[in-house]
């Protein structure tokens, strides 16, 4: 049954509220579980996703978000070829088994091989008979390959391991039995081969290691990394899914600026017919109306956040806009627990998460917050009077943003792209290092904001505070609000 939004939920957002107190229970911090829903069957251990923009995500973020218990999000001005590189490119690292490692010919030169290695930043080579036959010949790894000039057009054959002495085992092994064998034998990489030597996978030392270290990663059923990745809801954009699927993609999302209109209905449709039951999440959306339609056309999650954005400049350009802890409320008082609901925007400091997640989302998207680190795309650029360090952060309208994801199309379709008034803006923001340090400094506060509320896990306190979210939150003074937030 659809609930009706609170009153005092209207024309608020996350420095209206501050929450309540409640008596302690938790002895570590460190033991407070955070996962939460994505979508209907997937979950996190930490309820972060990166936001599908070209200054935040590829699958460099997509990597960490994943190793750290939340998912990144592709985005999708590029070319289909190159974000299902991108998305092949998280899926292939860190798995327990690399399905499809990359090959070279036995042929191939050691100058060949250095190139390779560099282009897909890996560290060991398989090596095949012939080039695509997937018959394994060898491995050259770190240190066969020649390190003393003169030698680059010599062939890889002459330096690899060739498999004869090489350690191999079953497509079907146990991680436990490939840890052993790696271990007794000291080497790095086991290649999987059947009964004809056919190359079926790869499981590294540096992969068992990682995931042992990381347990609050999420991965698939197979071990490998999730991702996601953005689509449109017009022209390629089911060519673009099939190549995203076939990339191995886990969750879509069909990110369009109003989510509530005919085009989703009818990109949903084609998506279902083709793809059937492939994990869809669809937004945004800012108003119950709209979490409903998305619910009712098919949707696995809702995402929801109309001009929050730091990037944004929706609501100054058009008006249209619902202010974001609003616009959370809504869309749970309309789909309730039925559908999880992603707070998309707006998040400036952590306790925004924590509020967006206790008023009714799963997750929460964050764009700026994650951006000016190293895992985000771009350089660092360095002002130089100053000596400060920088990196770009726009929004996905904004002019220079639509300019590159044209690049390679007609000058009309980039005038024409242009023409439209632009509704996202760049700016500059301090570059902030690892993303890893402020994924654990979110994880951090959010275990905190557990504890103050007095539960033992975020699905507790969720469950506990979601029904009725005004009992524990305290509505803000202009001079509380000061005295809160004004350091
Ligand atoms: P934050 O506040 O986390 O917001 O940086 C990230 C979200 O902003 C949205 N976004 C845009 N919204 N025009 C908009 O109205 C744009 O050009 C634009 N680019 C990004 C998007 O939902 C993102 O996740």
């Amino acid at each position: 049954m659809q609930k009706s939004l609170e009153p005092e939920f209207v024309g608020r957002t996350y420095d209206d509220f501050l929450f309540r107190p409640q008596p302690g229970v938790v002895g570590s911090r460190r033991e407070v579980a955070l996962t939460a829903r994505l979508t209907r069957r997937l979950r996190l251990e930490l309820p972060v996703v990166s936001a599908n923009m070209d200054s935040v995500t590829e699958a460099q973020m997509a990597k960490t978000l994943a190793l750290e218990g939340g998912v990144g999000f592709v985005h999708r001005a590029m070319s289909i070829g190159a974000q299902a590189e991108q998305v092949a490119r998280v899926k292939r690292s860190h798995g327990h088994v690399v399905e499809q490692p990359l090959c070279l010919p036995r042929d191939a030169t050691i100058r060949e091989a250095r190139q390779f290695t560099r282009k897909h930043h890996i560290t060991g080579i398989l090596i095949e008979e012939t080039r695509g036959g997937n018959v394994l010949a060898g491995l050259l790894s770190n240190r066969d390959m020649p390190w003393t000039d003169g030698l680059d057009d010599r062939r890889v054959e002459e330096f690899m391991t060739p498999v004869a002495r090489l350690l191999t085992g079953r497509p079907e092994i146990a991680i436990g039995e490939a840890e052993r064998m790696l271990f007794e034998r000291r080497v790095e990489k086991l290649p999987l081969v059947d009964e004809q030597q056919r190359i079926r996978g790869l499981i590294t030392k540096q992969d068992i290691i990682l995931s042992r270290r990381r347990p609050h990663s999420a991965k698939d059923v197979k071990g490998r990394l999730l991702v996601g990745a953005a689509i449109g809801a017009r022209g390629d954009f089911l060519e673009r899914s099939a190549e995203l699927l076939r990339a191995g993609v886990d969750v879509l999302l069909i990110d369009i600026a109003h989510g509530h209109s005919e085009v989703m209905r009818r990109a949903v449709d084609a998506l279902r017919a083709r793809f059937g039951d492939v994990e869809l999440i669809c937004g945004n959306v800012g108003t119950a109306e709209g979490a409903m339609f998305l619910k009712d056309i098919g949707a696995d999650a809702i995402k929801v956040g109309i001009g929050p954005g730091r990037g944004c400049r929706t609501r100054l350009e058009t008006a249209a806009g619902v202010p974001q802890l609003q616009a959370i409320r809504e869309a749970w008082c309309a789909v309730g627990e039925s559908l999880p609901v992603i707070a998309d925007g707006g998040v400036k400091d952590d306790k925004d998460i924590f509020l967006a997640l206790v008023c009714g989302a799963s997750s929460v998207m964050l764009g700026s917050m994650l951006s000016g680190t190293d895992e985000a795309p771009g350089h660092v650029i360095e002002d130089p009077g100053s000596g400060q360090k920088r990196k770009i952060y726009r929004g996905m309208t904004s002019p220079q943003a639509v300019f590159e994801a044209l690049y390679d199309e007609s000058p009309d379709a980039v005038d024409a792209a242009l023409d439209v008034p632009a509704e996202g803006q760049e700016v500059q923001i301090a570059y902030k290092g690892a993303v890893v340090d402020i994924l654990h400094r979110i994880r951090g506060h959010l275990r905190s904001a557990v504890s103050y509320g007095g539960e033992e896990s975020l699905a507790v306190i969720r469950a506990k505070v979601v029904e009725t979210p005004l009992r524990y939150l305290v509505p803000l003074s202009a001079a509380s609000r000061r005295e809160s937030f004004r350091r």
